[in-house]
Order: C-alpha cells, then sequence, then structure tokens
C-alpha cells in the first residue's frame, strides 16, 4: 500500500543505502556535511543531537566522534544494524532508537536535531509532517536549533509539471553513488503537490524496486509548518556544501529553524 511504502522500501532494504554508505565518495561527502553542520548550527563538543531518519547512522557516527553526543532515530531495523556495525568499528558511542518518526519519543532534551538527504514529507496525509515536526519542536530545548535537508519542492514541482504538460519524457537514469544505478519514473499528484515515483535500482547484488510517494514543499511551506511546531526559521542554503539558496535555482535546500528561549 502506498501510505506505507516506506516501511518495504526502507525497512525491507528496497532503497540502497548500505551499498551507498559504504562507498568512499560518501564517506568523504558525509565528513564534510558534518563540518558544515557543526559550524552552521554551532555546536560545542558535548552538544546533544538528534538525528531523525538516521538510516545507517552515518551522521550521527561522524557527529559522535567529533565530540557531539548523538542519538540516532530511525524506523528500519535494518538500517539500524549497520549504524550499530559501523559505530563499533569507528569506536562512536551513539545511542540508537528505534521508531516511527510520527511518534518521536522525547522530551526537551536536545541542543539541536538534524533531519538529512530528503528523509521527509513520506506520508500522504499532510498532518502527520507536521506531528513529525511538533515531535522534534518538543525534543528541543528551548533556543535549541533545528536543521533539514531536502529537495526544493517548487524547483522540482515546476519542472517536472512542465515536462508532463508539454509531453516530455520525464523517465531518467540517476546514480545514487558510484555503481548503484537507478531508472526513476515519476508522476504529479497535483492536488497533494506530491510525487510518486516508480525506481529500479540496480546494484552488484542484483536489481530491486519499490514506488515512493513524497510531498513537495517549498522553503515558505516548511518556514509555516515550522511555526505550527514552535520553530522559527532562521536560515537557508543551497545544500549541505554552504551555497546560497535560490527558489528558483537551487535544486536542495537546507533550512535551520530555532524553538524560542523559553
Ligand atoms: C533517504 S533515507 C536517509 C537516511 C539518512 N538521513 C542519511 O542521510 O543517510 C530516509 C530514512 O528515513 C527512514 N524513515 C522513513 N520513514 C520513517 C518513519 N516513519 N519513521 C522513522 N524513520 C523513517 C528510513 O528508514 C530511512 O533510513
Amino acid at each position: 500500500m502506498l501510505g506505507n511504502w516506506w516501511r518495504s522500501a526502507f525497512g525491507g532494504g528496497a532503497y540502497p543505502l548500505i551499498e551507498a554508505t559504504r562507498k568512499p565518495e560518501w564517506r568523504r561527502r558525509t565528513r564534510s556535511e558534518v563540518a558544515f553542520l557543526r559550524r552552521a548550527l554551532g555546536l560545542r563538543r558535548g552538544a546533544k543531537l538528534l538525528d531523525v531518519a538516521c538510516g545507517t547512522g552515518r551522521h550521527s557516527i561522524e557527529f559522535s566522534k567529533s565530540g557531539i553526543l548523538a542519538t540516532g532515530f530511525d524506523y528500519s531495523s535494518r538500517y539500524l544494524a549497520e549504524a550499530r556495525r559501523e559505530a563499533r568499528k569507528a569506536r562512536a558511542d551513539v545511542r540508537w532508537v528505534r521508531g516511527d518518526m510520527r511518534r518521536l519519543p522525547f522530551r526537551p532534551e536536545f541542543d539541536a536535531a538534524i533531519n538529512l538527504f530528503s528523509s521527509f514529507g513520506y506520508f500522504t496525509r499532510g498532518s502527520d509532517d507536521d506531528r513529525v515536526l511538533r515531535g522534534i519542536g518538543r525534543a528541543l530545548k528551548p533556543g535549541g536549533v533545528f536543521a533539514i535537508e531536502i529537495v526544493n519542492g517548487d524547483f522540482i514541482y515546476e519542472h517536472l509539471d512542465t515536462s508532463l504538460r508539454k509531453g516530455w519524457p520525464v523517465t531518467h537514469w540517476g546514480q545514487v553513488a558510484d555503481g548503484v544505478l537507478t531508472l526513476e519514473d515519476p508522476r504529479l499528484l497535483r492536488k497533494q503537490r506530491a510525487v510518486v515515483t516508480d525506481w529500479i535500482f540496480f546494484t552488484k547484488q542484483g536489481r530491486r524496486e519499490m514506488t515512493s510517494f513524497f510531498r513537495l514543499r517549498s522553503r515558505e511551506s516548511f518556514a509555516a509548518a515550522f511555526r505550527k511546531a514552535g520553530l522559527r526559521l532562521e536560515r537557508s542554503f543551497g545544500g549541505l556544501d554552504g551555497s546560497p539558496f535560490d527558489a528558483e535555482r537551487s535544486r536542495r535546500m537546507l533550512l535551520i529553524a530555532r524553538k524560542g528561549a523559553a
């Protein structure tokens, strides 16, 4: 069922996150992303960080290696098992918690929270997205920061919409990492402002398939959703490389919001 697509896509291991995470190019990228985030979020050693939808824990592990007290939260036991393995190898002391991000079980204990690599907007009910943000708002201490890195929904929507209206082909090849190829076939749900994509992944281990649902949000739509969760948008970038955000040109965005001080 599409409503629960994420359970099998990530829990069942269709999405090749483990293969990608192990690639040297991803390890390098993760290191530089974490270095940038530490600066952008102003995190000091000993700060407490919540990584929502942490996957294989690549960011949490890297943060932990630099003295941050990281908690990685994810639904997929398969990814969390890989996260534990990797953390052991790196001698990184990360707390791993399994659960559904719509029901985050945390009190205001974190200095910062992150949600990276398009790990938001998976639910067919928009109110579920609000539940995730409310949970993040609750988990942050007063004055805590939240960073989300995701596609620029308006950019994708406009391009896809134009292509579909003009009858241009939208099915395309992509690459998650070196040697991990994808064939993506997207269609738009205009009323929900969402994209449903049929994916085929080609890896050394073989061919796997999944269908995803992803809500396409603009920066403004996030700013409004943040407000409902007690968060205020403070800064925007064009991604984890720290480039400037341009609503019409940026494919991705990194939004940094803050919880009001008590
Ligand atoms: C694209 S992956 C990104 C993982 C990680 N942030 C990274 O950058 O490698 C999305 C993650 O969201 C997790 N996820 C999807 N739905 C979830 C849910 N309802 N609750 C918790 N985690 C969920 C998946 O298990 C997966 O690990």
